[in-house]
């Protein structure tokens, strides 16, 4: 069976990295759980994080209950199925439009959670279409002009997310931009949520200019609290991603031969096709396509077991021959994995193992054939 493996030491290297933020800027630092919510780190994350963010009444109920803190939520349209219940776990609700804020901020007021609006600074940075809320016709955030055209509103805070494994840069032009469109109405607010997609914990982040544009920020608005909520951030390169070799194909006409493994781009690493990229394996390199002829003569094209043509997970070389029963392990498999998901074809889904930092090993889920069935 593969297995996700979290490494509780490089969670912590990161942890350390977003609290050094916090602690020196006063901004309070939440985990995105959309990215990773795996429930058994979550004591640890607890130390060095102020909360967590959710997307749905039941990342909402999983921050709440297992998280502690402040949680906070947001999405596109709430339903008014869930709002009773949502309000009962939430300290902050963030609304993406007056409408939304017409139907259900006055009820969230009477139960003490804060209101806030989601804004599209339209920046638009992000360099894949799928993951820029800033792109044309966006449904996520209102913009400038919908707010000037709109109903009245009343809320405690505004909040912006533009950014997807992004640097300070982008962050500078995205905020320059926020103030420049929505600068008019902060003095009456209480709160700005700088939303995600910062990647403050990967090699090279500019953490120190990070601390600086909050600290100049906050220094221009001392009445605001600042909030950061990236998801990525906090596990990144925290997990791999273990599994073995099924069966190795003949050789193609094209110098490759297929691998296949017991774990799926379309079931276990969904992003490897969404995004698409191609993840990094330990003791392989990833040749450029064309291929050049590489130093190294063994190449493998990487494939789930399932049934889809395109459940191709990547062409790796490697300096030795592989063998059917060998370990492949994927780099950087702790977000956006276990939440994602599913399992097509009747496919498991991985063990999730937690390393320790002492090297032992936890197995805090293995799952089934019931939890296939159960859910169909
Ligand atoms: C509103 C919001 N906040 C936070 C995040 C977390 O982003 P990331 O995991 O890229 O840091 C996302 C990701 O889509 C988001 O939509």
């Amino acid at each position: 069976m593969p297995r996700y493996v979290i490494d509780e030491a490089a969670l912590k290297r990161n942890l350390e990295i977003l609290k050094s933020v916090s602690d020196r800027t006063g901004a309070k630092i939440l985990l995105a759980q959309k990215a990773f919510s795996c429930t058994e780190t979550y004591p640890l994350c607890a130390r060095y994080l102020a909360g967590t963010t959710a997307s749905s009444l039941f990342e909402a109920k999983h921050g709440h209950d297992n998280f502690g803190g402040e949680t906070h939520v947001f999405a596109p349209a709430f339903d008014e199925r869930e709002i009773d219940e949502l309000l009962g776990l939430v300290d902050h609700i963030v609304f993406n439009s007056p409408r939304q804020i017409a139907k259900f901020a006055e009820k969230a007021r009477s139960r003490g959670v804060s209101t806030g609006l989601r804004v599209n600074p339209e920046v638009s940075v992000a360099t894949t279409p799928a993951y820029d809320p800033c792109r044309p016709g966006s449904r996520l955030g209102t913009t400038r002009a919908a707010l000037d055209n709109g109903e009245r509103f009343g809320v405690d805070g505004l909040h912006f997310h533009c950014l997807c494994e992004q640097g300070l840069d982008e962050l500078k032009a995205v905020l320059a931009g926020f103030e420049s469109k929505f600068g008019d109405l902060l003095p009456r607010m209480k709160w700005v949520n700088f939303g995600g997609g910062h990647h403050i914990t990967r090699d090279g982040y500019d953490v120190e200019g990070l601390v600086a544009l909050i600290n100049d920020f906050r220094a221009r608005y001392p009445h605001l609290e600042v909030y950061l909520e990236p998801g990525e951030a906090i596990a990144l390169n925290a997990g791999t991603l273990e599994a073995r070799v099924l069966e190795i194909q003949p050789v193609g006409d094209d110098g490759i031969a297929n691998a296949i493994l017991d774990t799926s781009a379309a079931c276990h690493m969904p992003d490897v096709l969404e995004m698409p990229y191609t993840p990094r394996v330990v003791g392989a390199s990833i040749p450029r396509s064309p291929f050049p002829v590489p130093r190294s003569p063994f190449l493998y094209r990487f494939g789930g077991p399932t049934c889809l043509a395109g459940d191709v997970i990547g062409e790796y070389a490697f300096e030795h021959p592989l063998e059917e029963g060998d370990m492949v392990v994927f780099e950087d498999m702790a977000i956006y994995t276990m939440v994602k998901n599913n399992t097509f074809n009747g496919l498991n889904l991985p063990d999730i193992v937690i390393r320790r930092e002492d090297g032992s090993e936890k197995t805090v889920r293995r799952f089934c054939y019931g939890d296939f069935s159960g859910r169909l």
